[in-house]
């Protein structure tokens, strides 16, 4: 079975950060990421859940199609509803906004305690990162990759009961991505930088959105200078 740039680069991430055996993944869609963990026997089971039922039907597609149905379960429902009853080790919650990611999180924040979170939001990673700061949910590793002209960032992040200091420039560029910045990074960030000038350009200075905008590029003036 072969994974998208996108799908693979997260499944990388879980054999690298692998906790036991049982993994949810959240908002699954054709649960390929669920079939190709078990189909590689990276793990023993998942369950493939999502919100509506056209995305359950493709993943019950997909799952005949391995022959994978002792495995790897799909569950309607709405975030992590449909697992509060199950043993899960791991949660994925990918392809979704920031925003979104936060809320399906902070609605059962019950499970950010014993559990280990991948997360790759395809907007909005500042709102999600300050969200996880502000859980004491520590981001043990980040990847970054280019999947069809787009760049995304994942997130690997669990609950610690050790302070984490994190500056606003985490939240924006990732604490790990930041530690040790690559090409991608930079790319993405010297795209951002003329989007954000772009925006800045068509604003008046008394828009409310003026100053946060001169600020951001500052920000990333600063963080991809020298580059
Ligand atoms: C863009 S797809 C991402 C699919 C897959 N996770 C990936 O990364 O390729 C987003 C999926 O999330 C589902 N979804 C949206 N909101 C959800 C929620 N609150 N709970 C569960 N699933 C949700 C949608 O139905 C859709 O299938």
């Amino acid at each position: 079975m072969k994974l998208s740039k996108r799908l693979q680069a997260i499944a990388d991430l879980i054999v690298k950060y692998k906790q036991g055996e049982i993994l949810a993944d959240i908002g699954t869609d054709h649960a390929y990421l669920p079939c190709y963990l078990v189909s590689e026997d990276i793990i023993d089971k998942a369950y493939a859940c999502d919100i509506a039922s056209g995305p359950i039907n493709a993943s019950i597609e997909t799952i005949q199609l391995y022959h994978l149905e002792k495995q790897v379960i799909p569950l309607l429902g709405s975030g992590m509803n449909p697992i509060l009853d199950k043993d899960v080790d791991m949660i994925s919650i990918c392809g979704m906004g920031g925003k979104l990611t936060v809320d399906i999180l902070d609605e059962h924040r019950e499970f950010l305690n014993h559990h280990r979170f991948i997360l790759q939001a395809n907007i909005g990673l500042e709102i999600l990162r300050e969200y996880l700061y502000k859980q004491n949910m520590k981001i043990i590793d980040e990847s970054i990759v280019k999947d069809a002209q787009h760049i995304y960032e994942i997130i690997v992040c669990e609950k610690t009961d050790d302070m984490i200091a994190y500056q606003e420039e985490d939240f924006y560029f990732g604490p790990c991505l930041r530690k040790n910045k690559k090409g991608l990074f930079y790319e993405k960030w010297h795209r951002q930088l003329e989007i954000q000038k772009g925006i800045l350009n068509s604003l008046e200075e008394q828009h409310p959105r003026y100053h946060e905008i001169m600020h951001l590029i500052t920000m990333i003036e600063g963080e991809i200078s020298g580059s």
